[in-house]
């Protein structure tokens, strides 16, 4: 194991950070006209400027050195690339940007780490049907291929779906994000099953095309929450949990890390469940053979963004209607003693990382992981003095680290949540999620480190946790000379 390999960075999106939402012939996305409409995103925000890193590749590059970090995760809007959604419009000054940003990263030793897709659809594409229509697995793998061909001399970790859970069921099934289809029973796992096969499709051309010469890695990028059994002595909550986390993760990593398929008790579930509702088939679709054989093993390595944990149980839940939630057959709650943040439904619970990171270890065979997002959303204006966000980190970072040391799992990377406060979809700028403070309401956007960024510097300066870090709360606690002692120690966890 080589430590020194350990890459520490920091992750954004293209629509939470960049503006410029229609300069220099962007093509309006999915998620450009959801936010135009009022009311539909709180106190009237939109991501037309956001931090407007569009125009700020120096300030952006120059603030990602400042923090050491080894590598910066970021994604290509489509519609900046091809306005139309499409390969026959072509965006010269979309492409400019992007090779501006990703010439000054690798000028600075910082890896790139690209997602193709994270939420941001060009229109276009939406008004034929969206994620809906088995057009777009063609559509989206010629947008990936000519990422690869144009940006792939420099870019070698590649990432096509961030949080594909998140874009099949509140996209297409609970209709919270866009495109707003309100159609839990059925839209979602059609949704995912052209995710996958779109997923897999890219994979195939990266490897037929570009791998040989450009010699990255590839894998998508699932949302998990750790989820614990309510009873931990009743074997109908540990199924409970595991069925969660199949619903939710194996949906996606199952297929592409095991055998093509989706996991067992889904297929039992949904298909079960839809013949005692009546229906001709399952609301699950299936896989050809020949499909699985495509879509196994098409991640080199396995990312993942994770913020928090739950507690689950089993429960007998209604057959109408039709819903992939009512399918789980199970319920969830939080303890209430676990601190909570500005996003609902998001508590600090760092034990839940490392239980997290051993089960993904234990149930796909020990693969490298990439931890891709991880933090915390604080509702304040100005939060420059974040010691919640500082706890937050060394706590999570910890726990993944024992992980990582303690446990044998093969964690390759962390990566935080937010480099700077940006768009947070439906809550607007409120939640706070940045290492940098960003002032929105000026017109320049200037950013401010906070504590945590200073922080987050040093636990990637020391590549750990800085023991003398610890020491000093400690001391300051007894008011000793202990962290003289501590500072010689070196680091906790790669000395
Ligand atoms: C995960 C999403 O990928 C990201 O876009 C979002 O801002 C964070 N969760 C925080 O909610």
């Amino acid at each position: 194991m080589n430590n020194n390999n350990f890459t520490w960075g920091v992750s954004s999106s293209a629509y939470q950070v960049e503006g410029g939402w229609d300069a220099d012939g962007k093509g309006p996305s999915i998620w450009d006209n959801f936010s135009h409409v009022p009311g539909n995103i709180k106190n009237g925000d939109t991501g037309d400027v956001a931090c407007d890193s569009y125009n700020k590749v120096e300030e952006d590059v120059y603030l990602l050195r400042a923090l050491g970090v080894k590598n910066y995760r970021f994604s290509l809007s489509w519609s900046r690339i091809f306005p139309s959604g499409r390969n026959n419009s072509i965006n010269s000054h979309g492409i400019d940007y992007y090779n501006r940003l990703i010439d000054g990263l690798v000028a600075n030793n910082i890896t790139p780490i690209v997602t193709l897709y994270h939420w941001d659809l060009p229109q276009a594409l939406q008004d034929i049907g969206g994620w809906e229509s088995s057009a777009l697995i063609d559509l989206f793998d010629s947008f990936a291929d000519f990422c690869f061909q144009t940006f792939g001399d420099r870019v070698k970790f590649w990432i096509t779906f961030n949080e594909p859970q998140v874009i099949a069921w509140a996209g297409y099934g609970a209709g919270t994000l866009p495109p707003n289809v309100n159609d839990p029973g059925s839209a979602p796992y059609r949704v995912a099953h052209i995710l996958l096969k779109a997923h897999a499709r890219v994979y195939h051309t990266y490897d037929d095309k570009y791998r040989a010469s450009q010699g990255g890695v590839i894998a998508l990028c699932p949302n998990i929450d750790w989820v614990e059994p309510k009873t931990p002595s009743d074997p109908r909550d540990i199924e409970a949990a595991d069925r969660y986390l199949q619903f939710l993760v194996g949906w996606f990593t199952h297929p592409i890390f095991k055998n093509g398929d989706y996991p067992e008790v889904m297929k039992w579930k949904v298909g079960n469940r839809s013949e005692l509702q009546n229906l001709p088939s399952s609301r699950l679709p299936v896989f050809t053979a020949e499909e699985r054989d495509y879509i196994r093993g098409t991640a080199d390595v396995f990312c993942f963004n994770s913020y928090t944990s739950k507690i689950v149980t089993h429960s007998t839940t209604r057959l109408r209607p039709f819903s992939y939630e009512y399918d789980q057959e199970v319920s969830t709650k939080v303890d209430s003693s676990w601190p909570s943040s500005a996003i609902t439904g998001h508590r600090a619970v760092a034990w839940g990382l490392r239980r997290l990171l051993n089960w993904i270890k234990e149930e796909y065979g020990n693969p490298p992981i990439y931890i891709i997002e991880n933090g915390v959303g604080i509702k304040t204006k100005s939060d420059v003095d974040d010691n919640t966000r500082i706890l937050y980190y060394k706590t999570y970072i910890d726990e993944a680290l024992k992980a990582y040391k303690l446990d044998g799992v093969n964690l390759r990377g962390y990566n935080a949540w937010s480099f700077m406060d940006s768009f947070e979809w439906l809550n607007g700028y409120d939640p706070r999620f940045g290492l940098h403070q960003v002032d929105f309401d000026n017109p320049n956007r200037p950013r401010t480190p906070k504590r945590s960024a200073v922080y987050y510097a040093e636990i990637i300066r020391n590549n750990g946790i800085p023991l003398a870090h610890l020491c000093v709360s400690i001391s300051a606690l007894l008011r000793t000379e202990i962290v003289f002692h501590c500072v010689l120690q070196g680091n906790m966890f790669f000395a």
